[in-house]
C-alpha cells in the first residue's frame, strides 16, 4: 500500500481516536496536551526528562512493541510504558494509546479515585501537588503489573521504579507508603478493556512517514530506509521511531 504523503497522527486519547495534522515532528506531547488539548493535569516541571512532573502513560500493542524496555508492562494484550511527555515528540504517538491522570478516576466528578490515587490521598503522599500527577501514573502502571498476577513490589523496588519521578515538598516516605497500600485498595486498574481492539484498527494505517523529516518503521525490513545521513552516528535509536529535521 502506497503512503499517504505526510498523513496526520492517529491516536487514542480519552479512548477515542484523535488526528493530528502533519506539523513539527518535534513538538512533544506535552505541548499537544497543554496547549491543544487543553489537559492540564500533566505538570511541566524542568521540561527536559529529569523530574517526572509530566509523566504520562503510552499504550502499544503488545505483539507490535519492537523493544519493550525494561519498564513496560503487559496487560490485556497491551504494553504500558510510563515516559516523560516533555520530551517525547507527538508523531511517536501514531498507532498508539495516550492515556493521563485524567483518565485514571473516569470522567464522572463523582467516580471513586484510581488506588494509585486514593493511596497518596490515603497516606498523604501531596502537599504541593505539583508532582503527584506524575507519581500517580508511574503506580498506576506499576499496579497493572501487580493485577497482572505480579507480586507487589517491595518497598526497594518502589524506590527503584519510581526513581524517575521528583519530589520536592512531601518527601518519599508517604509516596513509598502509597505505593504499597495501593494494592490493598479496591478499585479497577487503568481502562484497558477493549484497548487492543482499538489499537488493532488503528494499525491498519501505513507507518507513519513525513519525507525528510521523520519515519517510523514498523518492521526491521523498512529500517534502513530511515538510515541516518552520513556519517552514521555512533548510536542510532532503536526502531519503531526515529524523527530527524
Ligand atoms: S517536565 Fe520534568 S521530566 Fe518532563
Ligand atoms: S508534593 Fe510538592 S513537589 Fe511533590
Amino acid at each position: 500500500m502506497s503512503e499517504p504523503f505526510n498523513r496526520p497522527i492517529q491516536f487514542l486519547f480519552r479512548g477515542q481516536p484523535v488526528s493530528v495534522p502533519a506539523g513539527n515532528p518535534t513538538r512533544t506531547v506535552l505541548q499537544w496536551l497543554r496547549e491543544d488539548a487543553r489537559a492540564c493535569g500533566t505538570k511541566e516541571g524542568c521540561a527536559e526528562g529529569d523530574c517526572g512532573a509530566c509523566t504520562v502513560v503510552v499504550a502499544e500493542l503488545a505483539d507490535a512493541v519492537l523493544g519493550t524496555g525494561s519498564r513496560a508492562v503487559v496487560r490485556e494484550g497491551v504494553a504500558l510504558r510510563p515516559v516523560n511527555a516533555c520530551i517525547r515528540f507527538l508523531p511517536t504517538l501514531d498507532g498508539k494509546a495516550l492515556l493521563t491522570v485524567e483518565d485514571l478516576a473516569g470522567p464522572s466528578p463523582d467516580a471513586a479515585l484510581h488506588p494509585a490515587q486514593q493511596a497518596l490521598v490515603d497516606c498523604h503522599g501531596s502537599q504541593c501537588g505539583f508532582c503527584t500527577p506524575g507519581f500517580a501514573m508511574s503506580l498506576a502502571v506499576l499496579l497493572e503489573r501487580t493485577l497482572g498476577g505480579t507480586p507487589a513490589p517491595s518497598r526497594t523496588q518502589l524506590a527503584d521504579e519510581l526513581s524517575g519521578n521528583l519530589c520536592r515538598c512531601t518527601g518519599y516516605r508517604p509516596i513509598l507508603d502509597a505505593g504499597e497500600r495501593m494494592a490493598t485498595l479496591p478499585g479497577p486498574g487503568l481502562p484497558l478493556a477493549g484497548l487492543a481492539d482499538q489499537l488493532r484498527q488503528l494499525q491498519a494505517a501505513p507507518a507513519l512517514s513525513w519525507p525528510g523529516q521523520f519515519h517510523a518503521p514498523r518492521s526491521w525490513p523498512n529500517w534502513p530506509r530511515c538510515a541516518p545521513p552520513s556519517p552514521k552516528p555512533a548510536c542510532w535509536p532503536a526502531p519503531p521511531t526515529w524523527a530527524c529535521g
